[in-house]
C-alpha cells in the first residue's frame, strides 16, 4: 500500500441503491468526501439480455429458488478494472478474520460479487477464479450489508481513515487477544466506580491491569482465541 493511495471498492450487485449504506455516513462517509476511497458499483441487471431481462433461473437438477445466470454476471464482471481482486460473499467462504482483514487492506482495490436468491451459477467461480469470503456462520438474504461490513473492516486500516491510527495496536483481535474494559468520565455512575488503577497515573502499572483483563476476558470468552495466545507462546 503506497500512503494515501485512494482504496477502490468495485460492488457488483442487483441492488446499487443499498449502496453506500451504512458507509456513507460518520467516518467511512466523510473519507468518502475526501477521495481516501472510492465506491464504484456495478448494477449485475444491466447486464441481463433479451425481453424480460432475467438476472437469475430455475436450478439444474432441481430444488427451491433461483440462482444467478453466469453469462449475466459474467458480463458485468468483465467490466472491472484490469487485476481488480474479486470476491465473491458467500455463507461457504473462508470466514472473515481480522488477520483476513489485514491482508485485504493491503491491496489499493477490491471487487466484491453480492449474491442474491440461492446464490451464484457455479462455473463463474470456476472460470473467474474467484475466491469466497464468509462473514459468519449465518445465512444473510443477499451479500450487500456483507459487502459492507468487509470494507467497513477494510477502511479504517487505511491511511488516513482514522485520526489516530495508534488506538488501531490495542483493539480487539491484536494478538489473539479481546481488548480491556474502557471507562470515561464520570468516574463515579449509577453507585459504579472506575477502576482505582486508571485514575492513578501510573502507566506501567495501568499497562499491566490492561493486559490482564485482557487475558482473562480471552480465558473466558474465547477459549478458542485464547489456545491460538499460548501456541504462539
Ligand atoms: C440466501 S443467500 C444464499 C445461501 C446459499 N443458498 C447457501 O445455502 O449457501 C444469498 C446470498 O447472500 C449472501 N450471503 C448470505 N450469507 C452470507 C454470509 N454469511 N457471508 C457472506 N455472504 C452471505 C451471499 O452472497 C449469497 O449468495
Amino acid at each position: 500500500m503506497t500512503p494515501n493511495t485512494c482504496f477502490n471498492a468495485h460492488v457488483l450487485t442487483l441492488f446499487p441503491e443499498m449502496f453506500p449504506g451504512t458507509l456513507g455516513i460518520a467516518l467511512a462517509g466523510k473519507a468518502l468526501e475526501k477521495k481516501i476511497w472510492s465506491l464504484n458499483t456495478i448494477n449485475i441487471r444491466d447486464f441481463a439480455t433479451g425481453v424480460h431481462k432475467s438476472v437469475d433461473d430455475t436450478p439444474y437438477g432441481g430444488g427451491a429458488g433461483m440462482v444467478m445466470r453466469p453469462d449475466v454476471v459474467g458480463r458485468a464482471i468483465e467490466t472491472l478494472p484490469e487485476n481488480t481482486p474479486l470476491y465473491y460473499l458467500s455463507p461457504r467462504g473462508q470466514p472473515l478474520t481480522q488477520k483476513k482483514v489485514k491482508e485485504l487492506a493491503k491491496n489499493d482495490s477490491i471487487g466484491l460479487l453480492c449474491g442474491r436468491y440461492e446464490g451464484l451459477d457455479e462455473r463463474v467461480l470456476k472460470h473467474y477464479n474467484i475466491t469466497e469470503i464468509s462473514i459468519g456462520d449465518y445465512v444473510l438474504s443477499g451479500g450487500e450489508v456483507a459487502a459492507q461490513v468487509i470494507l467497513d473492516a477494510i477502511l479504517r486500516l487505511r491511511e488516513g481513515f482514522m485520526g489516530d491510527q495508534t488506538s488501531l495496536n490495542q483493539e480487539s483481535f491484536e494478538n489473539n487477544l479481546l481488548e480491556y474494559p474502557q471507562y470515561t468520565r464520570p468516574n463515579v455512575w449509577k453507585n459504579l466506580s472506575v477502576p482505582e488503577i486508571l485514575l492513578s497515573g501510573h502507566h506501567e502499572k495501568i499497562e499491566q491491569w490492561r493486559q490482564k483483563c485482557s487475558e482473562e476476558l480471552t480465558k473466558e470468552r474465547r477459549p478458542d482465541l485464547w489456545a491460538k495466545t499460548t501456541e504462539i507462546k
